[in-house]
Parts: structure tokens; C-alpha cells; sequence
């Protein structure tokens, strides 16, 4: 397969490169496409939140991923996708970010990335991800919405010098298509101890926001497919796939 990023888009303002991915059989038959934009004037979140963008601040870009898997097996996708981001922090820039189920990545307490994972069907309903990951990079928190302030960070305010962005995405990009490979190859037990290792995983009271309500509980563990172990307190265990964890205390 082609490595994620082999041909790069870049806009200078779109509604989201998300949407616009998702929109267009042609983006979306390019496994490896990515389209970057310096603005997003419509970004979105997760659970259908809005994603604030600071024009020229930060990374925000989308790619095309092929899921070379088994279908039980693209949910690990999302883990992944923080796992490279991650990884590419610590690589450009000798940081130590925390991930936080299924895929923020945290600095200082922070969220410095969020990553949206989608799903559609391409030619012959084969499986395409969308996958958009929008990383804080120049300003301060206080240059965001009063609403998401408290809880983001920027990678300038984390490090105290500019970011170099160009240098971040490539890194990133050659993390997912590593990663992606590697999970193609079997590995995943391997990458989800990586995960678990780099993860606050334990000592944190949650609640679980999910389509079908909120539950509170304490997160034990990851399941093979990447769902989140939760034990409740009537000593319990359920495992969830998809949705927002808050972390109480
Ligand atoms: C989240 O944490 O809620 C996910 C945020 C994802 C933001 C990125 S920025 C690039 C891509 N385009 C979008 O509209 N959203 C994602």
C-alpha cells in the first residue's frame, strides 16, 4: 500500500477536511490522500462537538485510510491514530504526551490533539476511514473559545517555542502508515501494551457519555478489539467501544 501522505492537499480555508473527504468518492478512493487546511470555518469533534481553529495555528488535516484488516479489527484504528501522534511528539519534540481513551492526546493535563475517526463505504462497499486529526500547535489556551479553554493546551505554551508543523506532519504521517502496517502484520497485542503504557488508563473515576446514556465506573483494562474495560460499582465489568470519557476525579 501506498504510504499515508504521498500526495498532500493544502487548502488555505475549507468548511472541514473531514466533510470534505467524506463528501467526494474521489478523496475517498485514495488511500493515503491527505488534505491539510491553515482554517477550518465548520471543524468538527467528537459527539458531535464543534473543533475551534485558530487560522495558521495549528495542524488540522485529514486522510484517506484503506483499513487493511479483519472488520473486528479497524476499531483498533482509532487507538492507533492517538498512538502515532503521540509517538510523533515525542520524536520532533522529546515530549512525553498522555492518551486518554479512545484517542485525546494530552499535555500537562491538556488536550494538545483530537482526533475524529469516521467510517464510510467506498466502491464495491468496501470499508474507507476518514480519519481527522487537528493538532494545537502555536498561541495559548486563553486564544480559544471561552468554552474549551480549561481543558486544551498548545504545544507553544507546553514547550515555549515555536512549532514546527511541517516536520510534526510528516512525522505523524509516517507514524500511521507505520502503525497501520504493523497492525496489517499481527501485531496488535504489541501496540495495544504501547497504548495501555502510554495511556491514564488507571486511578481515574469516569463517566461513560455514550449513545445509549452515561454510567459511571473505573477504567481496568483494554479489551482485544480496543474497547474500554470498565468495572462499575456494583462489581461489574462491561466493555465499551465508542464514546466520550469524562474523567470525575
Ligand atoms: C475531537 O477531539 O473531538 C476530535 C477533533 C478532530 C478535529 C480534526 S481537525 C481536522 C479534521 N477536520 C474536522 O472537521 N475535524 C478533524
Amino acid at each position: 500500500m501506498k504510504p499515508i501522505g504521498h500526495t498532500i492537499i493544502r487548502l488555505d480555508e475549507v468548511e472541514s477536511t473531514s466533510t470534505l473527504m467524506l463528501e467526494d468518492s474521489a478523496y475517498l478512493e485514495n488511500h493515503g490522500l491527505v488534505v491539510i487546511a491553515r482554517h477550518q470555518t465548520g471543524g468538527r469533534g467528537r459527539m458531535g462537538r464543534r473543533w475551534a481553529s485558530l487560522p495558521g495555528g495549528q495542524l488540522q488535516f485529514s486522510l484517506v485510510l484503506h483499513p487493511n484488516l479483519p472488520p473486528q479489527e479497524v476499531p483498533l484504528l482509532s487507538l492507533v491514530s492517538g498512538l502515532a501522534v503521540a509517538r510523533a511528539l515525542e520524536d520532533v519534540l522529546a515530549l512525553s504526551p498522555a492518551l486518554k481513551w479512545p484517542n485525546d492526546v494530552l499535555l500537562g493535563g491538556g488536550k494538545v490533539c483530537g482526533i475524529l475517526v469516521e467510517g464510510a463505504r467506498g466502491r464495491g462497499g468496501r470499508p474507507r476511514l476518514v480519519i481527522g486529526i487537528g493538532v494545537n500547535c502555536d498561541g495559548t489556551p486563553g486564544d480559544f473559545p471561552p468554552e474549551v479553554r480549561a481543558s486544551l493546551t498548545t504545544l507553544a505554551h507546553e514547550t515555549g517555542a515555536p512549532v514546527d508543523k511541517e516536520a510534526l506532519l510528516q512525522a505523524i504521517l509516517a507514524q500511521l502508515t507505520a502503525l497501520h502496517e504493523r497492525l496489517t502484520a499481527g501485531d496488535k497485542a504489541a501496540l495495544l501494551a504501547e497504548w495501555s503504557r502510554r495511556a491514564l488508563l488507571r486511578g481515574h473515576r469516569v463517566r461513560m457519555n455514550a449513545a445509549d446514556g452515561a454510567r459511571e465506573g473505573e477504567p481496568v483494562g483494554l479489551t482485544a478489539e480496543g474497547c474500554l474495560i470498565i468495572a462499575t460499582d456494583d462489581g461489574g465489568q462491561y466493555a465499551q467501544l465508542s464514546g466520550e470519557l469524562e474523567w470525575l476525579r
